[in-house]
């Protein structure tokens, strides 16, 4: 399959769509139809402390619940203190055992991101796997409390923000137990489409109005997931950190609630939807990937990696360009206050 960007075509791999029509299974043993609650199987999560970000919807939801399920004491990080409340009680109305607890977090506030990681460390909490799950797609034009733009601000530098306030607790957490930690972030297809001038837009454009398109800045953050995931990878690797970082593409799961912001008028919604409804998956689909890469045994190998249906995937030229993955740190860092 491939699709038009501003200066291009970007092309996106196939497996999904065939691997959803066939049933196709790839080497992890799971395929594009493989559920979260398979691919956890008998996991134990117990003594394992697990943070997902935007964990009262869709995929985080569904990630949380699993985990939780298998024993994993899981914070569920977000904005709106109801909602939060609002999921937990949905896990532990299907699981009474279940320990979750709600932790505010507003990705689009630097301040925020900060306070959410004391407020979890404070209590002396443990952390072994951290999902970068939540996202904001394709929005009108909006800035964070910080000014960034708002999908930049949010999907990208709110998560590597939380990466290095929280870095300390995976890294002791992972040497207490000697069994390395994990970040693991939601990208999505879209990573293959973002500005065709400028993958990433300069420092002094990426917060500006002017040459603002929904689409490609949602395609820009969705990048930068996955360039984030290959710098972790690289810098631990260099620093002999015990923490492994992925990135992954969950599929195309139009039930969450992601599309809120991309609604198309009803008559032309309605047949699109019926006719691409063969490679859509659900909620319980959608979330399979991040909930292997948080628990799997053979996944500890492919730190650094991208992944879609539970498999390696391939990604975007620009997602292996290290000259841009530097600039993207060094960016990340004068934003976020750490440099
Ligand atoms: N669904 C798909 O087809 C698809 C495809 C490719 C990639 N993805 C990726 O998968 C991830 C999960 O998406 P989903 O489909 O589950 O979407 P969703 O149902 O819209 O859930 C997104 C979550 O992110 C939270 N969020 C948004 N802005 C936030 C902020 N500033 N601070 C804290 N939390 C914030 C939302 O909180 P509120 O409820 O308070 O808004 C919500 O909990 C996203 O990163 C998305 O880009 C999804």
């Amino acid at each position: 399959m491939s699709f038009k960007t501003k200066g291009g075509v970007a092309s996106m791999p196939l497996t999904g769509m065939l691997g959803h029509f066939a049933g196709l299974r790839g080497a992890s043993g799971y395929g594009a139809s493989s559920t979260a609650e398979q691919v956890a199987g008998d996991w134990d999560g117990s003594g394992k402390t697990v943070l997902i970000t935007g964990a009262n919807t869709g995929l985080g939801l569904e990630c949380a619940r699993v985990l939780a399920s298998r024993g994993a004491e899981v914070v569920i990080a977000v904005r709106d203190a109801a909602k939060g409340a609002a999921a937990a009680g949905k896990i532990r109305s299907r699981h009474p055992e279940a320990r979750v607890s709600v932790l505010p977090l507003d990705l689009a506030s630097l301040e925020s991101v900060k306070a959410a990681a004391e407020e979890f460390k404070s209590a002396g909490r443990q952390l072994h796997i951290l999902v970068l799950n939540a996202g904001v797609m394709a929005c009108p034009f909006m800035r964070t409390a910080d000014g960034h733009e708002m999908q930049f601000g949010t999907n990208h530098l709110g998560h590597f923000a939380l990466v290095r306030h929280l870095e300390d607790a995976l890294l002791s957490t992972a040497r207490a137990s000697g069994v390395p930690g994990r970040v693991v972030s939601l990208s999505s297809s879209a990573h293959f489409g973002p500005y065709a001038a400028e993958p990433i837009r300069s420092e002094a454009d990426i917060d500006s109005e002017a040459g603002y398109s929904p689409w490609q800045a949602y395609g820009q953050s969705k990048l930068c997931n996955v360039l984030l995931a290959r710098e972790l990878h690289k810098r631990w690797k260099a620093e002999g950190k015990p923490l492994l970082a992925y990135a992954c593409h969950p599929g195309v799961i139009p039930s969450s609630e992601l599309f809120r912001h991309s609604k198309l008028p009803w008559v032309v919604q309605a047949p699109l939807l019926m006719a691409l409804s063969p490679v859509f998956k659900s909620i319980a689909q959608g979330a399979a990937t991040q909930t292997y890469l948080a628990t799997s045994k053979d996944a500890a190998a492919l730190s650094g990696e991208y992944f879609a249906d539970v498999n390696l995937s391939p990604s975007s030229a620009p997602s292996h360009d290290v000259a841009l993955s530097a600039r993207l740190w060094e960016m990340s860092e004068r934003m976020c206050g750490f440099a």
